[in-house]
C-alpha cells in the first residue's frame, strides 16, 4: 500500500503508465503527462468523467486553485459548493463558472478558517444538505504572513491553514462516511499541502511560535506538514469506512498566495529550490497546479493508495517528519484540544 506514511513513491511509478480517468497518461520521471508530453490539466483529468449525483465542497474558491478546482469539478457535473471567508467575492466566482458552464450546479457557503464558530456553522449547514457531502476539499491557505495571532492566540498559517481545516474535517467526517453509505461510493478527503513542508519539521511542543521566534517559511512548512499529518490520521481513523484521504502537493503556481512576499523572501525561496531548478521560473498554470486535486478526487486507482501524498497526478513521497504516526496521532490530540469548546 503507497500510504502518505512513506511506502509510495513518485520514482517508482518511473515509465508506468497512469489510468486517469478519461484516457490514459504515461508517467515521466514520476511526472504524469499527457501522450504528446504535456503537463496534465484538470480537464485533461477529468476529461470523459461524469460526477453528476457527487458534491463536493471546495475551500478557499474565490481565487487560486480553490476556483479552478470549483470550476474543473463543476463542468464534470458535480454539485460544488464554494466555501469562503468572503462571501461575495465567492458569489461572484459562481456567477463566472456559471457563464462559463451554464448548467453547473453551485452553492456559496461562508467559511471563515480562522474563526471557529464560522467553521461550526459551516460544517452544520453542510449536514443538513440532503445530497450530503462526496468530497471535502481542504484548499485554502495563506502563506509567509507577517507574525499574526487570532482567536486563542494561535498563529495564523497554523490556525488557516491546519486547524480551521482539521475542525471542519472532523465535524464533516460522519457526514462523509453518511453518504458514502448510501451512495455506495466511497468519499474522499483532500488537503492541499505543498512540498514546502520538507523545509523544516513540525514542532509539536511550540505549535504557536511562543518558544522560539517565529519564522515565517517554519510557520508555513509546519502547517503544511500538519495537513499531511492529518491525512495520516484521518486514514488511520477511517480504516473500514467507506472514506479515503489524500494530501496534495500542487506544484508551483503563481496565485495570490505570494501576496505577503518580499524581494527577500523571493531570495529566500530561490535558495530553498535550489536543487529544483527551474520550478519557480517555470511555474503551472492554475488548471496544471489544480489537476492533482481533481485527481485526488476522482481517480479510481487511488482508492489502492489511501492516504496517499500526491503531486503531479501521481503518487508521491511525503517527509518523514510529515508521515509519523505518532505525531498524527498526537497532532490530532492538540488539535481536538485547540478546538474544544469551553
Ligand atoms: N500556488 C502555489 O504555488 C502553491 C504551491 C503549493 C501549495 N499551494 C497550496 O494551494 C492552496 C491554494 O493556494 P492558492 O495558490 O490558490 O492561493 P490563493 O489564490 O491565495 O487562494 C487561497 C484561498 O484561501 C482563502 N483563505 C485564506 N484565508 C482564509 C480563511 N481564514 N478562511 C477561509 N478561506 C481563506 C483565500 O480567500 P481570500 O480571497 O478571502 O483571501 C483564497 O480563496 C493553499 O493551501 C496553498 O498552500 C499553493
Amino acid at each position: 500500500m503507497n500510504t502518505a506514511s512513506g511506502s509510495g513513491g513518485a520514482a517508482r511509478n518511473s515509465g508506468r503508465t497512469a489510468r486517469i480517468p478519461g484516457g490514459a497518461a504515461r508517467v515521466f520521471g514520476g511526472v504524469a503527462r499527457t501522450l504528446d508530453g504535456a503537463v496534465l490539466t484538470t480537464d485533461d483529468v477529468l476529461d470523459g468523467v461524469d460526477l453528476t449525483g457527487r458534491t463536493a465542497l471546495v475551500t478557499g474558491a474565490t481565487s487560486g486553485l480553490g476556483a479552478e478546482t470549483a470550476r474543473a469539478l463543476a463542468a464534470a457535473g458535480a454539485t460544488v459548493v464554494l466555501a469562503a471567508r468572503d462571501f461575495d467575492a465567492a458569489v461572484i466566482r459562481a456567477c463566472r463558472i456559471r457563464e462559463l458552464h451554464p448548467r453547473a450546479d453551485l452553492d456559496v457557503i461562508g467559511l471563515d478558517l480562522t474563526d471557529q464558530s464560522s467553521v461550526r456553522a459551516a460544517a452544520g449547514m453542510l449536514a443538513l444538505r440532503r445530497s450530503g457531502i462526496d468530497l471535502l476539499i481542504n484548499n485554502a491557505g495563506v502563506m509567509y504572513p507577517p507574525l499574526t495571532r487570532v482567536a486563542g492566540g494561535l498563529e495564523l498559517q497554523f490556525a488557516t491553514n491546519h486547524l480551521g481545516h482539521f475542525l471542519l474535517t472532523a465535524e464533516l467526517l460522519p457526514v462523509l462516511a453518511a453518504t458514502a453509505a448510501r451512495t455506495g461510493i466511497p468519499a474522499r478527503v483532500i488537503t492541499v499541502s505543498s512540498d514546502a513542508h520538507r523545509a523544516y519539521p513540525i514542532d509539536l511542543d511550540d505549535l504557536q511560535f511562543v518558544e522560539r521566534p517565529y519564522d515565517k517559511f517554519a510557520a508555513y512548512a509546519q502547517s503544511k506538514a500538519a495537513n499531511v499529518l492529518m491525512t495520516v490520521e484521518v486514514q488511520r481513523r477511517m480504516a473500514g469506512a467507506p472514506v479515503a484521504a489524500y494530501a496534495v502537493h500542487p506544484g508551483i503556481c503563481v496565485t495570490g498566495l505570494a501576496r505577503f512576499m518580499s524581494r527577500d523572501d523571493f531570495d529566500r525561496m530561490r535558495r530553498l529550490t535550489v536543487r529544483t531548478p527551474g520550478i519557480l521560473t517555470n511555474p503551472k498554470s492554475t488548471e496544471q497546479a489544480a489537476a492533482t486535486s481533481v485527481w485526488a478526487a476522482t481517480a479510481a486507482e487511488l482508492d489502492r493508495h489511501p492516504g496517499a501524498y500526491l503531486t503531479d497526478c501521481a503518487v508521491g513521497r511525503a517527509a518523514e517528519h510529515a508521515t509519523d504516526p505518532d505525531a498524527a496521532g498526537e497532532l490530532w490530540d492538540l488539535s481536538t484540544r485547540l478546538t474544544t469548546r469551553r
